[in-house]
């Protein structure tokens, strides 16, 4: 084995040993509480790295497929599904004993070129998307716990995106559409809205609210908001205003997960241990608030959980982006010794009066 390999397999050993040492896992804390604590996973480390598999295991009790359940990576053709990758992820779910989020039924991206290529008409598209969000969420009927049904259907200027060929070629029905036929596939399944930059209030959240409110009004079934909350020290984020945001929601009757959290670090100066400890403070205070959120926010997962494997430094071009919980080797950075400090802090007997979620 590479040294490189080695370091990571001694570094997955010691958090493996760590948790069998009763240092406690984020899984076991969470567990404790009722809390689901997840990450996005990536099908290709997931069959070609067994550490990687084997902390996510030990460490979450929810995954997400970061890519393999997407429209794309789904329809190589109109007539044809590759389940492959998201059967795997959902398999090792299932043998770890995980509940699943389902990422994502309807978004404007990563979608097929057969699809976007094509000259369909509405009813055309109308049957493309109702036969795609049958045919998904029926083949896991009973095994994921919550879709994002919708992901991202805002603009940058908070309305709704004409750059959707969804909106293009159906208008912005396709949203309740999607919804229902969602509910249809999957009536056990809790139907989320999923977006960014609706964390805290402002004009944004209030557009993610009053789509969703209009939802309720019309009767479509949609059961929460994922709040991605891809983050940044350089940015603030009041635990008070997040938790007022998530409490307006759940006043409407929803459920929040955070859906895709990680917090960047390189848009930012200052020494290295400084920066990861502003991190952990910004992953404790999230924390912190869907604990104390009286059951609203019920579930916190991270977009990856190693920065050896995140979209960050791709997306932002810093080579050394490290927005996640642990190292390229698989330790534990702060940010996940302070999540786990806080869900182990929140299964102690004084706070056992937290509702049961
Ligand atoms: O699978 C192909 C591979 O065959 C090909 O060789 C390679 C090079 O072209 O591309 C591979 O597909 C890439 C895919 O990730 C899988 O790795 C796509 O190019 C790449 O664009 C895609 O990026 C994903 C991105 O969504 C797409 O916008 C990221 O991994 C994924 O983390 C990111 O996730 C999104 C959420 O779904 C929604 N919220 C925002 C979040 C970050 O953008």
């Amino acid at each position: 084995m590479t040294g490189s390999r080695v370091r990571i397999a001694a570094a997955a050993l010691v958090l493996a040993g760590a948790v069998m040492a009763g240092a406690e896992s984020l899984r076991a804390n969470a567990d404790r509480v009722g809390f689901a604590i997840g990450a996005a996973v990536a099908v290709g480390p997931l069959k070609g790295e067994s550490t990687y598999g084997t902390v996510a295991a030990g460490e979450f009790n929810l995954v997400v497929a970061e890519n393999a359940m997407k429209f794309g990576p789904l329809r190589p053709s109109r007539t044809t599904f590759f389940w492959d990758d998201a059967d795997a992820i959902v398999a090792f779910a299932q043998a770890n004993r995980m509940r699943v989020r389902g990422h994502t039924l309807v978004w404007h991206n990563q979608l097929s070129a057969w699809l976007t290529g094509g000259t369909f008409t509405r009813d055309e598209m109308i049957q493309i998307l109702r036969d795609h969000i049958l045919t998904v969420a029926g083949r896991y009927r009973g095994e994921v716990m919550a879709w994002d049904v919708v992901n991202e259907a805002l603009g940058n200027n908070n309305t709704l995106r004409t750059d959707s060929i969804w909106y293009q070629r159906i208008g912005p029905e396709y949203i309740d559409m999607a919804f229902r036929w969602a509910h249809e596939a999957d009536p056990g399944a809790l139907l989320f809205y999923n977006d960014y930059g609706a964390e805290l209030p402002g004009a944004r959240s209030d557009a993610v609210y009053a789509l969703v409110h209009g939802m309720i009004q019309r009767g479509v079934p949609i059961h929460g908001v994922g709040l991605q909350m891809h983050t940044s020290i350089a940015w603030s984020l009041s635990p008070q205003s997040l938790a007022a945001n998530i409490g307006r929601f759940g006043a409407l009757g929803l459920q929040v997960h955070v859906t895709e959290m990680d917090v960047r670090i390189e848009d930012s100066t200052g020494d290295l241990q400084g920066r990861l400890a502003q991190q952990a403070s910004r992953y404790r205070d999230v924390l912190e608030v869907c604990l104390a959120s009286h059951g609203v926010c019920r579930a916190l997962l991270t977009w990856g959980f190693t920065d050896k494997y995140s979209w960050l430094p791709g997306f932002t071009g810093h080579p050394n982006e490290a927005g996640l919980i642990l190292d390229k080797t698989y330790n534990p950075k702060p940010a996940y010794l302070a999540l786990r400090d806080t869900l182990a802090l929140a299964s102690r007997p004084l706070y056992r009066h937290l509702p049961r979620r």
